[in-house]
């Protein structure tokens, strides 16, 4: 049996003057997804990604485009990264004051939908609105920055979560960690409960990109019985 985990490189920690060259990587490798980082400077202390990179990126790959909004005021985005070609939108619980109405707004452009929580906010907070998104976005670090140590209780708390989702017979959400994700623990994120996988520097940080993708899915495909 293959592992039916997915593998989404970040493309914060690949080279900006290079985007095509980091969406060939992926091709190569086999990822999944690519996954955007977007960070306005004010949920977190970092500036990166809008909307028309995204455009430029949807016309040079058909591959799963996964946009992480790290901003404020996010339901100000949606359209505009929905109408970019993102294929799933991510947004901050933290960030917004009206969960309902962002979940809400991402479905009517008819992407997926992702919420998202910072290591530090408890599961409690995303409850009352996961039944109606695609996908639970565990950070595993604090967001904002790439090449971060991996928080090591986010595994016991991606295992609860699972726990809750199939107890509440909510299987079909994926959840999704970020952050701090290198080969070595990969395994245990997966066997913890995590079915996409971030990575960034450990993709993109090497000197064989594509092979570190590709060992991404090999190792997971070793593991499983
Ligand atoms: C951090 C971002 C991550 C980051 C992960 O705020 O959300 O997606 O790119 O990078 P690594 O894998 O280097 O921790
Ligand atoms: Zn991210």
């Amino acid at each position: 049996m293959l592992s039916d985990f997915k593998l989404a490189p970040s493309i914060l920690s690949a080279d900006f003057s290079d985007l095509r060259g980091a969406l060939k990587i992926c091709d190569e490798g086999g990822a999944d997804w690519i996954h955007v980082d977007v960070m306005d400077n004010q949920f977190v202390p970092n500036l990166t990604i809008g909307p028309p990179v995204v455009k430029s990126l949807r016309n040079v790959t058909d591959k799963f485009i996964d946009v992480h909004m790290m901003v404020v005021d996010p339901e100000k985005l949606v359209e505009p990264f929905a109408r970019a070609g993102a294929d799933n939108i991510t947004f901050h619980i933290e960030a917004t004051n009206d969960p309902n109405e962002v979940i809400d707004l991402i479905r009517s452009t008819g992407k997926m939908v992702g919420i998202s929580l910072k290591p530090s906010t408890p599961f409690s907070v995303i409850a009352p609105y996961i039944e109606k998104v695609d996908l639970i976005l565990v950070m595993s670090v604090e967001p904002g920055f790439g090449g971060q140590g991996f928080i090591k209780e986010s595994n016991e708390r991606i295992t609860k979560i699972k726990k809750y989702l199939s107890d509440n017979c909510l299987e079909r959400i994926q959840i999704q960690v970020d952050g701090g994700i290198k080969l070595h623990n990969a395994q245990e994120v997966i066997s913890a409960g995590g079915d996409i996988l971030v990575a960034g520097s450990e993709v993109f940080g090497a000197q064989d990109p594509v092979g570190v993708i590709r060992e991404f899915y090999n190792n997971a495909n070793t593991n499983v019985s």
